[in-house]
């Protein structure tokens, strides 16, 4: 074999490594995007998929008519926020828009975790027996209520005190979107007014829906 025809060899030789690699290369990259691509297609289609989920929950959301609507009414505010006069009782107070209401502020009470003893928890009781409009204001606290209310209902046992007041609910925090907040106070909430017979009239989160409750408060 000649030098010239050896070196034709190892050309075509190298040649023909180069290209296999070429073609393994593009064929990995191209699996790499069609694999990227379809996991963004299973994100947006779980998305899809939990939004009809997350639909039937809100539209199953049911409220009552209200029963005190009159001047004469016994309105009582449970704010669960640790600042009496922040965004839930300010929200409070656009709800009653002038109306007469006795605030309680959880922050003054002491009430221990369910099992822990009795605490505070009569004197806060006390106050709502009788009521006809409760209206519970809680800020969102890592997507929920805040735990002075949870800690709150965790100590209530069923009884007759709050049958037939108007129950409303304040749910507001610092994110536009909450959904989950809702969500869940909502189902806390729902439970409660079914087992102590109240009539849930509705939960307001910003002050536009306050306006439209407000309306609802008053009967119209
Ligand atoms: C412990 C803590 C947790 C919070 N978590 C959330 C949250 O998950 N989502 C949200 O939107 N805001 C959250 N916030 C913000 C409050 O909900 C928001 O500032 C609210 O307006 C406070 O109400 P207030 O003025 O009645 O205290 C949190 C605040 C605190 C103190």
């Amino acid at each position: 074999m000649n030098t010239a025809l050896k070196k034709a060899i190892v050309y075509i030789v190298v040649f023909l490594l180069g290209l296999g690699i070429g073609v393994v290369a593009i064929w990995d990259f191209g699996g790499r995007s069609s694999s990227g691509a379809s996991s963004a297609s299973q994100t947006s289609s779980s998305t899809a998929s939990s939004s009809p989920s997350a639909a039937p929950a809100q539209a199953a959301r049911a409220f009552d008519k209200p029963q005190h609507t009159g001047n004469d009414s016994k309105r009582v505010f449970l704010n669960a926020s640790k600042n009496k006069d922040g965004n839930t009782a300010s929200l409070a107070k656009q709800l009653f828009d002038g109306q007469s209401y006795r605030q309680i502020d959880l922050v003054d009470y002491h009430i221990p975790q369910t099992g822990q003893g009795e605490g505070d928890f009569a004197k806060v009781w006390d106050q709502l027996k009788g009521a006809d409009v409760i209206v519970i204001g809680t800020p969102v606290y890592w997507s929920n209520m805040s735990g002075y209310l949870k800690t709150f209902i965790d100590n209530v046992e069923i009884n007759d005190d709050l049958k037939a007041a108007d129950l409303y609910l304040i749910v507001q925090g610092a994110d536009a979107d909450q959904t989950n907040a809702i969500n869940s106070t909502y189902g806390t909430m729902n439970r409660i007014a079914k087992r102590f017979s109240l009539n849930f009239v509705g939960i307001g989160q910003t002050s536009d829906q306050i306006k439209q409750l407000h309306q609802t408060m008053i009967g119209k």
